[in-house]
């Protein structure tokens, strides 16, 4: 049983048998979080950055922490490595990656799954004409998780409502969907920034998060600013050109939960205000830019000489992989941070998948650790 099920999810766990598949379409990201907890209040599927809440982030972020530290501790590094050596999960990932890929597939191993990876629709039976949602199926018959990126979000709703409605004991993770979600990688930016700003604790003011570029299309810019709606004091900026600027969808959540925010086109206005800046490139595989929209995107560049306007502690975040955006110069900066963060997501990663087969009692792993 885990120590984390929350009121919120007490309350509002909705049975998954009882929905059918065009109910379920209807409901917001929200609603349908509610139908993909188990009964221990643990998430079973991980698809959208709302099925967060701040409790459940803070307990993510102290396995987390937890499990980090074990790196230097052989015992509990032996102990983690038995929690999950009876489970199996497949990575099924169609669009390129290279990060939450290895990230995930490491973290998989290092709680002890057997790890099986389908990357190449070529491949599989797809190309013998079976729909997606039948590939996904036949693994979730296979492994108790599957872990998955491709380009259409609605596939892993689908795969979600499937599983969760036929009863079926197998997990997901969401490692990006289409231009719409990435819970997983909103999770390590917060892991990295909660680690050097200790926000839990800190009172009043604000405290402004600037999110920076191709904003309309980024699956790591949307994930991220609800996950920082979950911390009151942030007020998140998006700074973009107007064509790449956030979606109304987002910033309806962000008023309907009070949270401030604000857009705007001019980056050096905002940058020595900031307390933290996330960079991303422009996202071009998700249709038509124009020479427009990318001599516009120039604009928007962290040069050594734009940073030097933002303050001493300031957080730089970047998902990576970066363009011109992000010069390598920037690396060098001590507030630079986006290494780190690739370090910590395999770490958060773990946590997400112990928690999600409800392993993840800390008191219980501490006591293994000595
Ligand atoms: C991001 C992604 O795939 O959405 N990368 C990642 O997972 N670290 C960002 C991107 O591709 O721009």
């Amino acid at each position: 049983m885990s120590s984390v099920m929350t009121e919120a999810v007490k309350t509002h766990m909705k049975d998954p048998k009882t929905i059918s598949w065009p109910e379920f379409e209807e409901l917001s990201p929200s609603q349908k979080g509610q139908y993909l907890v188990g009964p221990d209040g643990n998430l079973t599927a991980t698809v959208y950055a709302q099925q967060f809440d701040r409790k459940l982030l803070d307990h993510l972020i102290e396995l987390a922490e937890l499990i980090r530290s074990s790196d230097y501790n052989e015992q509990l590094r032996a102990y983690v490595k038995t929690l999950l050596n009876t489970k199996s999960c497949a990575l099924y990932f169609t669009q390129p990656s290279t990060r939450t890929f290895t990230s995930f597939s490491l973290a998989a191993q290092t709680v002890g799954m057997i790890t099986e990876e389908i990357r190449d629709p070529e491949m599989s039976s797809l190309y013998k004409g079976e729909s997606e949602i039948d590939t996904l199926l036949t693994l979730a018959e296979l492994v108790d998780a599957v872990i998955m990126r491709q380009a259409e979000h609605s596939v892993i709703e689908r795969f979600a409502y499937e599983v969760a409605h036929r009863g079926l004991p197998t997990r997901i993770l969401n490692g990006g969907s289409g231009p719409v979600q990435h819970p997983t990688q909103a999770l390590l930016e917060l892991y990295t920034l909660v680690s050097h700003f200790d926000l839990a604790n800190i009172e009043g003011g604000t405290f402004p998060v600037a999110i920076v570029g191709d904003l309309a299309r980024s699956r790591t810019a949307r994930s991220l600013s609800y996950l920082l709606a979950l911390y009151p004091r942030i007020k998140q900026i998006f700074i973009a050109p107007e064509e790449l600027q956030m979606g109304d969808d987002l910033t309806d959540y962000l008023d309907e939960h009070s949270i401030a925010w604000e857009r705007c086109e001019d980056m050096d206005e905002k940058l020595p205000e900031l307390d933290a800046i996330y960079m991303m490139r422009i996202q071009d595989e998700y249709g038509k830019t124009s020479e427009e929209t990318r001599k516009r995107y120039a604009e928007y560049r962290l040069t050594i000489d734009r940073a030097k306007a933002m303050k001493p502690d300031a957080c730089i975040l970047h998902p990576l992989p970066r363009r011109e955006e992000l010069p390598i110069e920037i690396d060098a900066d001590p507030r630079a941070m986006y290494w780190e963060a690739v370090n910590r997501g395999k770490f958060i990663r773990i946590a997400l998948l112990l928690h999600m087969f409800g392993k993840d009692d800390i008191e219980k792993i501490k006591a293994r650790a000595y």
